[in-house]
């Protein structure tokens, strides 16, 4: 069943120059842009976003990392997006990170790791409409 879920290319990866390389493997991987947008965000906008992870000893430094730079957000869609996605970018860690994966290909550490996706359809669409008004999703 089509499904959309969410994801962002981190600072690292537009620093680097590494975006459209990862978008072109997303889209060969078979998934839709849906929505895209360049933005870089506050320390207080990275924090609302990653708020499930406020209790967690890395949440200053990872909310200090994602709005250290432009990122782009985006909303992709195909079959079973959410799973195909995660499975595409690999382990949150680099060094588990399987050969083929964007993260394996991109990502430095466990914090720059390039591209964050949704883990569930609840967190994909808390986190589309944390980034999206429903007119850019038409
Ligand atoms: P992401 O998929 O965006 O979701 C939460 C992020 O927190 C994760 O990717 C990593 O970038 C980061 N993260 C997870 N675990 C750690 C950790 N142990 N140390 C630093 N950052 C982490």
């Amino acid at each position: 069943m089509s499904e959309r879920t969410f994801s962002i290319l981190k600072p690292d990866a537009v620093r680097k120059g590494d975006a459209a390389a990862i978008l072109a493997a997303i889209e060969k991987a078979g998934f839709k842009l849906v929505a895209i947008k360049k933005i870089t965000i506050s320390k207080q906008q990275a924090e609302g976003f990653y708020h499930v992870h406020a209790a967690r000893p890395f949440f200053g430094s990872l909310c200090e990392f994602m709005s250290s730079g432009a990122i782009f957000p985006m909303v992709l869609e195909k079959d079973n997006a959410i799973a195909d996605l995660r499975k595409l970018m690999g382990a949150t860690n680099p060094a588990n990170a399987e050969e083929g994966t964007i993260r394996k290909q991109f990502a430095a550490s466990i914090e720059e790791n390039a591209i964050h996706g949704s883990d569930a359809p609840e967190t994909a669409a808390f986190e589309i409409g944390y980034f999206f008004a429903g007119y850019e999703l038409a």
